[in-house]
């Protein structure tokens, strides 16, 4: 039996990895979530087959419960929710880890079993000191940054006094309950006292992280929460959870690097430092007798002729629902032989990839879709750019001015487009909490209007003039 496992355990690895690989690329996107999906079923029916198992009820009973629950979040959760829901995952997952690790403690036989030589023992104290630390940190952690993303409290980046020191003594606590826990196992106060230590830690350490930080700091839980996964692995040496885990792990680190280098912050200065302060100018100063509205009918007039139109969304498109809308106006002027592209910037939105899968919703292709560096260097020739609830994504102080928060963050240099039309309800501030200086250029006009509406107007005032 345990060879046929290990056997399962083999292949739902290897479908994992292929259920990766095609999880980089929209295309083959859903194949590779398939795929995954089949490896992690593969996975827990060679666990139920293993002869450890003495009790079938309580895993049925997890089984129904937290199946139920992810099927019904996953089907009724909005996109706009999705960020919030994969932060609530994330932090499952290292619940999960705490609690498997936890019930290794009080069931030596598991921790250690006949047979173990010294290091295999540990080994596996080591590890289970290393769920209690990184799962405790990935639960509390992705907790706080649900309520950041869900705006039900914590708001921007919020000041821990001597937050430092309280994160060093919280570390040597833990420090110290793991030599304590590895020294004598079978005491699962150790155990607890790491979880409780590191639950305050993930607590303290993402409550400061405020604004334009949070992609990251999702992005960095999603992988702490792989290695608790993985770190329970070798408690249970379990290689099928060591292996997974270490997936999630590595990835969620890449994301967490490609999510940064888009922000333009350094790792360590979105984990131990508050985001940067900078000078914020009032939006009185910015905006005052600088902003000029425009109406539907105006902005179909100055569709009239033009060749070259791109679209820039931001997560106001989402908010709105406008995605269809969009597409709509943009097969218009396709018709009448207009050329017209969407930029994308990596943080458009509240996740990564939010933009493309709203737009590849609304059978937009994906060729249409051109990353911010591909289209950068080509938006002078641009006729018309459509900001469609985009604010943080578009602010040319992140690019000339040194004192802004968001100086050096890449974004998609709409300004230099001939003209610039952007939509949304009001002129207040997007993620970041600033005001945009494009909403104030000469090249610039405001449509105030909720998004969906904003194109559906557009397109009947085109339609009227055809
Ligand atoms: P934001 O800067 O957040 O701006 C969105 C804008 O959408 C707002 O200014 C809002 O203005 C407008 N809006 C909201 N509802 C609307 C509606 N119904 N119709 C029209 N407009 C509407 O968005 P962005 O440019 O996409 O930038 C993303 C920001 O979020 C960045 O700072 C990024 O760092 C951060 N962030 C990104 C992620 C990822 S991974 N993508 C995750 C977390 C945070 P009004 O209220 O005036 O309409």
């Amino acid at each position: 039996m345990q060879n046929i496992i290990n056997v399962a355990y083999l292949v739902a690895s290897i479908l994992f990895i292929y259920g990766m690989k095609g999880l980089t690329h929209p295309r083959t996107a859903v194949r590779g979530n398939l795929t995954g999906a089949t490896g992690m079923g593969l996975a827990m029916l060679a666990v139920l087959l293993d002869p450890g198992v003495e009790k079938y009820q309580w895993i049925i009973i997890g089984l129904l419960v937290g199946g139920s629950v992810g099927a019904v979040l996953a089907k009724r959760v909005e996109m706009t929710r999705m960020p919030e829901l994969v932060a609530l995952f994330n932090g499952f997952g290292g619940l999960a880890s705490i609690l498997v690790a936890g019930a290794a403690v009080y069931k030596p036989s598991i921790a250690l079993p006949v047979g173990y030589t010294t290091a295999q023992y540990y080994q596996a104290n080591i590890a289970t000191a290393a769920t209690g630390l990184i799962g405790g940190v990935t639960f509390f952690g992705s907790l706080v940054a649900f309520i950041k993303l869900a705006e039900i409290a914590l708001g921007g980046s919020v000041r821990i006094p001597g937050k430092t020191v309280i994160n060093a003594l919280l570390v040597l606590g833990c420090i110290a309950f793991g030599v304590l826990l590895v020294m004598d196992p079978s005491n699962s106060l150790y155990y607890w006292g790491i979880v409780v230590l590191a639950s305050i830690l993930g607590v303290t350490l993402t409550v400061p992280i405020g604004g334009a930080d949070m992609p990251v700091v999702i992005a960095l839980l999603n992988s702490y929460s792989g290695l608790a996964a993985a770190a329970t692995g070798f408690v249970l040496s379990n290689n099928v959870l060591i292996i997974a885990g270490s997936l999630v792990g590595a990835s969620g680190l890449i994301l967490t690097g490609i999510m940064c280098k888009a922000m333009n912050r350094s790792l360590t200065n979105v984990l131990f430092g508050a985001m940067a302060e900078g000078e914020i100018a009032s939006a009185d100063e910015v905006y005052a007798g600088k902003v000029k509205s425009t109406s539907a009918d105006e902005i179909s007039m100055l569709l009239d002729g033009v060749s070259r139109v791109v679209i820039v969304p931001g997560y106001g498109m989402a908010v709105a629902q406008a995605q269809h809308a969009v597409r709509d106006m943009a097969n218009l002027l396709e018709a009448q032989g207009v050329e017209v592209e969407y930029a994308i910037h990596p943080v458009a939105g509240r996740m990564p990839g939010h933009m493309n899968v709203l737009l590849a919703e609304a059978d937009v292709p994906y060729e249409k879709l051109l990353e911010m560096d591909q289209i950068n260097p080509t938006l002078e020739q641009v006729d018309v750019a459509f900001v469609v609830g985009a604010n943080d994504v578009v602010n040319p102080d992140a690019r000339t001015n040194p004192d802004s928060p968001i100086a050096g963050m890449p974004i998609i240099d709409v300004d230099k487009c001939r003209t610039v039309v952007v939509i949304k309800r009001s002129l207040s501030p997007g993620f970041a909490g600033i005001p945009n200086p494009l909403f104030a250029m000469d090249n610039t006009l405001m449509f105030f209007a909720d998004a969906k509406k904003a194109f559906q107007e557009i397109s009947a005032s085109i339609k009227e003039n055809m």
